[in-house]
């Protein structure tokens, strides 16, 4: 099957629902769209009552008329398939369709993705009403692609109907066999778990101390969980490429136990993204420092390890806010035009605005779209305009090039489930990516997300320089091996503590720490220690280096310490701890391999830390030499037919000086800049290398 593997170039659009406005505002809608140099929107994706208003009886005219009328205006158009939103009568005539709490609660119908992925007959009326839409649709000229259902496992990432114990139950048969297998792999033996019957094995459910359940069964929860979602959209997409062949098919994530790269691999042209960077300004950040909504990127490049060229699906385009809750403030102006280059920035080759028009009944009444309810221009519709003019100039010249960046995070989905449970490795290694990413942000080195999987090559490792894996407690045998190769053919990596004492089941291996990685790293704990409650952090002092002078510098280590014994003799101690009974030990050891090195850092990554490393391993912008940014700038780079683009993004409400020692073509506003520039607030360029 050819898969089109890129969103068409440079496309802007919006989220439109025709169901939602009376059809004589149609017209002028589509035709305002295409003044500010839209060429693309959604519809559909939540319109099942309307296509099937009872079982079995399809109407599709309101939607005929809307494509007509968009096909008239010049607008292509993508389908969503509307089984987010499952009508009245189909939960009514069908209850083995809704989603079960863990608890046992039975979720109803009254919002939407209240119904479970497993139900024989639900899975049917999503088969039917996938086929007759695309049966019907599939000849119409505005077409052009499909999105699978709305944003898998987002309301809700959990299923315990008895359609999913009984799926779960058939899981777990083809995976382990007999009981025996199950059992052990459960290590049921503590505290008599042990499973006699099938049909005594069920997802998790409430337990004596709540939410305790076996670790090993809330692992393989959430693979089932993620496999019944796959097999899920899979129904949908074997109907769709078998009728619609021509017309490309992706969906909108990013949400939890769901392998988005398995999903995209073997069903998608590419991979959608709803980016709605608001989110990390309304948390009560704790956070010393935070980056906001700059840390929008870090999940865009999670977006990019999936699809190298993305669409957005959903571009933030207002204040957020539904009735009752996720209420944000109304991007400043400037900041909706920042927000779209930051996804262009990252690989985005298609963005559509959620949505043309703030909703005026529903949930959604608050989350903005560009117009407000009274249809006037404002401050919103002239930026969109504004970036559909400059998107119609320099669209095409951008799209389809490919991000440059020579380290990259390492995440898995094993660590990532197991440690939403395990709490003494889980919230270490979202707290060190982000302290790795921060570091790198505010140097101006690019970085990706990489995230290992069974498939994954020493070819694929070896695009990067440097790879920072966290604390990856789950480390499989051929995974050491295979990071060992990439080590001995030059690439450098670096672990922090909790790395590799469990195998694929969460079972914690009878070695020393870090169990699966000591042979690699040369090292093993001698000591640990959780830091927390009375046991403070001591900060870490840094062996000097003959640039630094002496100047042993102290920095934080935090959550966790673990005292570190030199094993091999090739390893050298990079810092020790500077108190407690561990004073003068080793906490950072490095270590040289073939052509690379391997580093360990025996607690939990601090943006300080990290920067140490990156200077220790003598990593710069790759800007440095012609460009010097202040750190409210993000630098990424996007490559291809022979040239770069450098996307300088200002997130700050200042503007921020920049200075160029080489003349450089920018983009946007087709000037040559060199020496002192200033980027007003939240001000883009684009400058050609
Ligand atoms: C997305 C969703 C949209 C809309 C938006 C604002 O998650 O796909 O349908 O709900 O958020 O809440």
């Amino acid at each position: 099957m050819t898969r089109t593997q890129v969103p068409p170039p440079s496309m802007l659009g919006v989220c439109y629902y025709p169901e939602h406005w009376p059809e004589a505002m149609w017209n002028d809608d589509f035709a305002r769209m295409k003044e500010l140099g839209f060429s693309i929107i959604r519809m559909a994706e939540f319109a099942w009552a309307i296509l099937e208003p009872e079982e079995g009886r399809y109407d599709f005219a309101l939607f005929d008329r809307a494509l007509d009328a968009a096909h008239a205006h010049g607008l292509k158009v993508i389908l969503g398939t509307p089984t987010a939103t499952p009508p009245a009568w189909l939960t009514q005539k069908y209850p083995e369709a809704l989603n079960v709490t863990r608890d046992g609660v039975t979720l109803h119908h009254g919002m939407r993705q209240h119904t479970n992925h497993t139900s024989p007959i639900f899975l049917e009326l999503c088969a039917r009403i996938t086929r007759e839409m695309a049966a019907h649709f599939r000849s119409h000229p505005a077409v052009i692609g499909w999105q699978i259902d709305n944003e898998l496992n987002c309301e809700i990432s959990v299923y315990y109907s008895e359609a999913d114990h009984a799926a779960f139950r058939l899981w777990l048969q083809a995976k382990y066999g007999t009981l025996e297998a199950l059992n052990e792999a459960w290590g049921t033996v503590f505290w008599s778990q042990t499973y006699t019957d099938w049909q005594q094995v069920y997802l998790t459910r409430p337990t004596a101390a709540p939410g305790q359940p076996n670790p090993h069964l809330a692992l393989d929860e959430k693979r089932f969980i993620s496999d019944s979602t796959l097999a899920f959209a899979k129904r949908q997409a074997d109907i769709l490429r078998e009728l619609v062949p021509h017309h490309w098919i992706t969906t909108n994530g990013l949400f939890g136990h769901l392998d988005s790269h398995r999903l995209t691999e073997e069903q998608l042209d590419f991979f959608s993204y709803d980016s709605y960077p608001q989110f990390s300004t309304i948390g009560g950040d704790t956070e010393e420092d935070p980056l906001l909504d700059r840390n929008w990127s870090l999940t865009l490049s999670a977006v990019r390890s999936i699809s190298p060229n993305f669409c957005i699906m959903e571009q933030q385009s207002g204040a957020g806010g539904w009735v009752n809750r996720m209420d944000m403030p109304s991007p400043r102006p400037g900041q909706m035009r920042l927000w779209t280059y930051q996804s262009i920035a990252h690989g985005a080759d298609m963005v559509l605005y959620f949505r043309w028009r703030t909703a005026t009944v529903g949930n959604e009444i608050y989350w903005h779209g560009i117009h407000d309810y009274d249809n006037r221009p404002n401050r919103r519709v002239r930026e969109a305009a504004q970036i559909g003019q400059e998107l119609g100039r320099i669209g095409e010249r951008i799209a389809g090039k490919k991000n440059q960046a020579s380290i990259a995070i390492v995440r898995d989905y094993d660590n990532e489930w197991d440690g939403e449970y395990d709490i003494w490795h889980g919230p270490f290694s979202w707290q060190s990516g982000k302290a790795w990413f921060k570091a790198m942000q505010r140097r101006h080195i690019p970085n990706d997300i990489l995230y290992l999987r069974p498939t994954t090559t020493l070819a694929e490792l070896l695009r990067y320089s440097v790879l920072v894996y966290p604390h990856p407690a789950i480390m499989r045998e051929d995974t050491a091996h295979l990071l060992t190769d990439y080590v001995k053919a030059g690439g450098t990596l670096i672990f922090g503590c909790r790395t590799g004492y469990k195998d694929e089941r969460g079972h914690c291996y009878m070695l020393p720490f870090p169990g699966q990685a000591a042979a690699l790293t040369g090292i093993t704990v001698d000591d640990f220690t959780r830091i927390k409650g009375t046991r403070k952090p001591v900060p870490i002092r840094w062996v000097s280096s003959p640039e630094e002078n002496g100047n042993q510098a102290l920095t934080r280590a935090d959550e966790f310490h673990e005292v570190l014994r030199v094993e091999a003799e090739d390893v050298t101690v990079e810092a020790v701890y500077a108190g407690d009974y561990y004073e003068g030990q080793p906490a950072v050891t490095r270590r040289g391999l073939g052509e690379g090195e391997v580093w360990y850092f025996g607690a939990v990554f601090h943006e300080e830390s990290a920067g140490r490393i990156l200077d220790r391993l003598n990593i710069h912008s790759p800007a440095a030499d012609w460009l010097r940014l202040p750190s409210t700038v993000e630098l990424t780079l996007r490559e291809g037919d022979g040239r770069t683009y450098a996307f300088l993004l200002n997130y700050a409400n200042e503007p921020a000086r920049i200075t160029l020692t080489e003349p450089k073509e920018e983009l946007l506003r087709g000037e040559v800049l060199s020496g002192e520039c200033e980027l007003a607030p939240y001000d883009v360029r684009i400058l050609v290398l």
